[in-house]
C-alpha cells in the first residue's frame, strides 16, 4: 500500500460556539475533539507517515500539546477549508503518497473508516469523498452524482438550489486525494461563492474538469456528524457515550440504566461490575472486577479495587486509591487518599490527603481537617483502627494501628498504637435536673 499523510483542519474560529475556547478544544467524553481526530489518525493502518494539523495563530496551547505527534501548519486568516489545506502543503513538498483530509470538528471518525476511504483510491479514481445520509441533512454540503454514480461536484448548502437541497447524500468533509494531485487542485480554487470563502469541496468539480474520476463512499451517520454549535456538541457526545456504554456492556459490565451513566474516553473497567442509574465517571478511572457502584456517584481520578462497593451519593476525586473489599457509603467525599483492603467509610465523611490502613472503620460523620487556610496536611490512620462517629482529625496527625477514637472527638495530637482516645468535654449529669428546669420555667411564666 502507498504511503499516506493526514491533514487535520482545526483552524476555524468556531463562531457558532460563542466561546473563548477554540471549538476543537471543546470536549467529547472528556477529550478535546482535535485529539479524538489525531488519535484516530495515529491508529490508522498503515500508520500515516505524516500528520499535519492546521491551527490558527491563537492556538499556542494546542500546538504545545500536539507538536510531538503532528507537524503544524498555521493558517493566519480563516479564509475557508481550501485555504486551510494550503497552510499544510509546505510540509508535503515532494510527498507522492495519498493524502487524507480530516476535520477536527468531526471527532468520531474511526480508523477503520479512514482506511475504507483510502481503499477507494484506485487506478482510475483520483479523489474520493466520505459521504453520509443523516436523518436531517441540515446545512451540510450535498454530493451531486452523475448518471454513473460518480461524484461530479459538491454544492455547499448556501449555494445550493432548492432542487439540490433535496439531495440527502451529504458531505462529511473528509476527502482522500491521490498523491501529487492535491497541490494543483487547491491552486485552482477561487472564492466566488455565497460565503466568499475558498471551499475545499470545489476540488471535486475541478478534478472532474481535468479528467480525474471522483467517487464517494458512504459512512455511518453517527461517525461523521460535525460539531458547529453546542447543540451538535451534545448530539455527538450522546453518540460517543452510546459507543462507550455498548463497549463496557459487551465486556461484562451491567448498566441497569445505560443512558444515565456517563463515561470518559479513557475508562478502564473490569468484569462483573454493576453500575446503578445516574453515575458519572470523569477521566483517569480504573475499576477492577466485582465492584458495585450505586446511584448518584461522581467518580474521577480514582482507582477502585475488586469487590469494593461505592455509593450511593459518593464523590471520589483525583488521587483516590481504593484497594479490594472496601466500602464507601453515602455522602462520602474522598480526595488524594489511599484506603487499604477492607476499609469502611460508610456515611457522611470527608477524607482528604489521608492514608487509611487495612480493615479500619471510619465512623459516620468523620472529617479529616486537612487545610488550615494556607496549606494542606496529611492524616495517617493505621490498620484496624476504629474512629467513632462525628470525629474531627486535625492534620497533620497520625492514629496508630489498632487505636480507638471515641465518638465526637477532635483529635489534634498523634494517637499511639492500641490506645483509646477520648477528646471531648466530659458529660455532666444533674439528677432530676430536667424536672427542676421545667418547674423553674413554669413558675417564671406566672
Ligand atoms: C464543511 C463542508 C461541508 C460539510 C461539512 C461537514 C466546506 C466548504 N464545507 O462545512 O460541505 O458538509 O463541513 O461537517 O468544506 N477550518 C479551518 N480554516 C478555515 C475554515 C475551516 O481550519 O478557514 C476547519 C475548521 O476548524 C473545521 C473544518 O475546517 O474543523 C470545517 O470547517 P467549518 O467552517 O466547520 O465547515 P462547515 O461549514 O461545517
Ligand atoms: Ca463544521
Amino acid at each position: 500500500m502507498k504511503e499516506t499523510a493526514i491533514i487535520v483542519l482545526a483552524a476555524g474560529k468556531g463562531t457558532r460556539m460563542f466561546s473563548k475556547t477554540p471549538k476543537v478544544l471543546h470536549k467529547i467524553g472528556g477529550k478535546p475533539m482535535v485529539y479524538h481526530v489525531i488519535d484516530s489518525s495515529l491508529a490508522t493502518n498503515p500508520r500515516p507517515s505524516k500528520i499535519i494539523a492546521v491551527l490558527n495563530d491563537d492556538m499556542e496551547n494546542v500546538r504545545q500539546q500536539i507538536q510531538d505527534v503532528c507537524h503544524i501548519g498555521i493558517q493566519k486568516e480563516q479564509k475557508g477549508t481550501a485555504d486551510a489545506v494550503k497552510s499544510a502543503l509546505p510540509h508535503l513538498k515532494g510527498f507522492k503518497g495519498n493524502i487524507i483530509i480530516l476535520y477536527a470538528d468531526t471527532p468520531l471518525i474511526s480508523p477503520h473508516t479512514i482506511q475504507k476511504l483510502l481503499e477507494t483510491l484506485t487506478s482510475d479514481v483520483a479523489v474520493s469523498v466520505l459521504g453520509f445520509n443523516p436523518e436531517d441533512p441540515a446545512q451540510y454540503g450535498r454530493l451531486v452524482l452523475d448518471n454513473e454514480n460518480n461524484l461530479s461536484r459538491i454544492v455547499e448548502y448556501n449555494d445550493a438550489t432548492d432542487e439540490e437541497k433535496m439531495i440527502r447524500l451529504c458531505n462529511s468533509g473528509i476527502v482522500a486525494v491521490k498523491g501529487g494531485l492535491l497541490n494543483s487542485l487547491i491552486d485552482k480554487i477561487n472564492n466566488n461563492n455565497a460565503k466568499g470563502e475558498y471551499y475545499l469541496t470545489d476540488i471535486i468539480q475541478i478534478a472532474n474538469e481535468l479528467g480525474h474520476k471522483c467517487s464517494y463512499v458512504a459512512a455511518d451517520a453517527s461517525e461523521v456528524a460535525g460539531v458547529n454549535n453546542r447543540l451538535q456538541l451534545a448530539e455527538v457526545e450522546k453518540q460517543y457515550q452510546d459507543r462507550l456504554r455498548e463497549s463496557v456492556m459487551m465486556n461484562g459490565v451491567t448498566l441497569i440504566d445505560p443512558q444515565s451513566v456517563y463515561f470518559s474516553h479513557d475508562m478502564r473497567i473490569g468484569r462483573d461490575i454493576t453500575i446503578h442509574p445516574n453515575v458519572f465517571f470523569g477521566e483517569n478511572v480504573i475499576i477492577e472486577d466485582n465492584v458495585e457502584i450505586f446511584s448518584y456517584s461522581h467518580i474521577e481520578g480514582a482507582s477502585i479495587g475488586s469487590n469494593s462497593v461505592v455509593g450511593p451519593f459518593a464523590r471520589l476525586r483525583m488521587g483516590t486509591e481504593i484497594e479490594n473489599n472496601v466500602k464507601v457509603g453515602n455522602f462520602v467525599e474522598i480526595k488524594k487518599s489511599t484506603l487499604e483492603k477492607g476499609v469502611k467509610v460508610n456515611h457522611l465523611s470527608y477524607i482528604g490527603d489521608s492514608d487509611i490502613g487495612k480493615n479500619s472503620n471510619i465512623g459516620a460523620g468523620t472529617i479529616t481537617c486537612n487545610y488550615d487556610g494556607f496549606a494542606k496536611y496529611r492524616t495517617s490512620i493505621g490498620k484496624d483502627v476504629f474512629i467513632g462517629s462525628n470525629s474531627s482529625l486535625v492534620a497533620p496527625v497520625t492514629i496508630g494501628d489498632g487505636a480507638i477514637v471515641a465518638a465526637g472527638s477532635t483529635i489534634t495530637e498523634n494517637v499511639e498504637d492500641e490506645a483509646l482516645t477520648i477528646a471531648r468535654s466530659k458529660q455532666t449529669v444533674k439528677k432530676n435536673g430536667a424536672n427542676i428546669f421545667r418547674d423553674k420555667k413554669l413558675s417564671d411564666k406566672k
